[in-house]
């Protein structure tokens, strides 16, 4: 039987989750999307060739690999059409080998406008969301009253849904000059976009069931992090799906049994972009030094990332909600430099010292990281391939970690490229 692999990031997003499927996708059949959307940005440098991946699974740069978005995913047809251009132009060649399930919601250039005024209403209060539309198309979902990739093949009933949406939208279209609030345009631009969606849109709860059955491999690939999860994130600053293990099926029709392994993907320290909680940000020389040396800069948005101090309390979080069995670190390369590295193994609040995420992650802004003081190896790691040539002191980093979440190191990255890797 294959093994079917979960790839979830374990802290804020952009953990390296790209890399990291890209590299597994070497050895899976099947590379499946189950939840976000264009929020995500995912980096895949091979050669002198990088990719910047929204929507689509990072698996397609590997020839022949089949690539699925899932029911759970939120997909920006015009976002993905770009995304195919793109994917053209790098020469790599998606025909054949990319489904997508009927049942996804779209992202229409409605909820680009409302997620938009939203943000702005928010004042103060701002998620800083990525502003693809992700929020209001969920909304939609979970009333029941989005517009699904099915909908494209039944004219009349998406004509029905599109005109609903003027009157549940009013506050946000009625009377408004943008284009994105045109419902009659969006109309027809979707149907002028059926026939060519429709060789992709089939039953990928079946595909996967029987690939399943012929032992092939299923690689999942998550996007955003476990504490920017829905549910068990700090929400109200989150994003909109669950981006955690349970997310996968829901997401994409499938049963339990149907995961072999999960692997978290662990930035060594942590960054985090928009607004909310970071207990171990670093506002300082050092928090810059990382995020110039890391080149933290959103690959959806291009905002500049906050940087910090790798927190074990939140990653305890993380191994636990998803059933972490192995961690892939990233970015190891990013400390080389420093003189000492510091790690959060506890929090303090109110007064008391706590070893783990308290009950109200709002509570995140409260805590006052503890750390424990690591040396650093002031020597070059990056581009390692082997375990044996990284400093005795690095090694130690990776083992204290490892321990203190108690799970096994499957890989090591120690650069942007697909082969500056340390298999373990
Ligand atoms: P994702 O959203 O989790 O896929 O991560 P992003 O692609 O948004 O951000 C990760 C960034 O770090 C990208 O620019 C990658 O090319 C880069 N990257 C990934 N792994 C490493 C690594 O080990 N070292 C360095 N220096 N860069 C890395
Ligand atoms: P990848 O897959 C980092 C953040 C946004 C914002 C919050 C809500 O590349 O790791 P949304 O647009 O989803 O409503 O924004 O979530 N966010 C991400 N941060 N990486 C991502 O994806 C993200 N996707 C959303 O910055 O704080
Ligand atoms: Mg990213």
């Amino acid at each position: 039987m294959g093994n079917n692999t979960v790839v979830v990031g374990c802290q804020w997003g952009d953990e390296g989750k790209g890399k990291i499927v890209d590299l597994l996708a070497a050895d899976a059949d099947i590379i499946a999307r189950f939840q976000g959307g264009a929020n995500a940005g995912h980096t895949i440098i091979v050669g002198d060739s990088k990719y910047v991946l929204h929507l689509i699974p990072s698996g397609i740069i590997q020839p022949g690999k089949t690539c699925v978005i899932g029911n759970g995913v939120v997909f920006d047809p015009d976002g993905f059409l770009e995304e195919l251009e793109f994917l053209k132009g790098k020469g790599i060649d998606y025909k054949g080998r990319l489904f997508i399930s009927p049942a996804t919601n779209l992202v229409l250039p409605y909820h680009k406008l409302i997620d938009a005024v939203q943000e702005e209403a928010r004042g103060t209060g701002s998620i800083g969301t990525t502003m693809r539309g992700i929020g209001p198309t969920y909304i939609d979902k979970v009333a029941r009253h989005g517009i699904r990739m099915v909908d494209l093949f039944a004219p009349d009933r998406l004509k029905r849904r599109l005109e609903y949406q003027k009157v549940i939208k009013a506050q946000y279209l009625e009377g408004s000059t943008d284009e994105r609030a045109n419902i009659g345009a969006i109309y027809d631009r979707l149907l002028e976009l059926a026939e060519l969606f429709k060789p992709m849109v089939t039953d990928i709860s079946l595909m996967l069931y029987n690939a399943r059955r012929e032992g092939k491999s299923v690689l999942f690939e998550g996007a955003q992090g476990s504490m920017l999860d829905v549910d068990l994130g700090t929400y109200p600053f989150a994003t909109s799906s669950n981006t955690t293990t349970g997310g996968v099926l829901t997401g994409l029709g499938i049963g339990p049994k149907m995961i072999d392994e999960v692997v978290g993907v662990v930035k060594a320290y942590t960054t985090r972009v928009g607004a909310g909680p970071f207990p171990t940000e670093l506002i300082d020389d050092t928090g810059e030094a990382i995020r110039c040396k890391g080149d933290e800069y959103g690959a959806t948005t291009g905002r500049s990332r906050r940087c910090g101090w790798l927190d074990l309390v939140s990653l305890r979080h993380a191994m636990r909600i998803n059933g972490v069995d192995s961690i892939a670190v990233t970015k190891l390369d990013v400390l080389d430099d420093l003189p000492e590295i510091k790690v959060c193994t506890k929090y303090e609040l109110n007064g008391k010292v706590i070893d783990q995420v308290p009950l109200d992650l709002a509570e995140l802004n409260h805590v006052k990281p503890i750390y424990e003081t690591l040396p650093g190896w002031q020597s070059k790691t990056s581009g390692t391939t082997s375990m044996d040539d990284l400093p005795a002191v690095t090694r130690e980093y990776l083992n204290f970690v490892a321990s203190d979440l108690g799970v096994s190191i499957k890989l090591v990255s120690t650069g942007a490229k697909r082969d500056e890797t340390i298999l373990v």
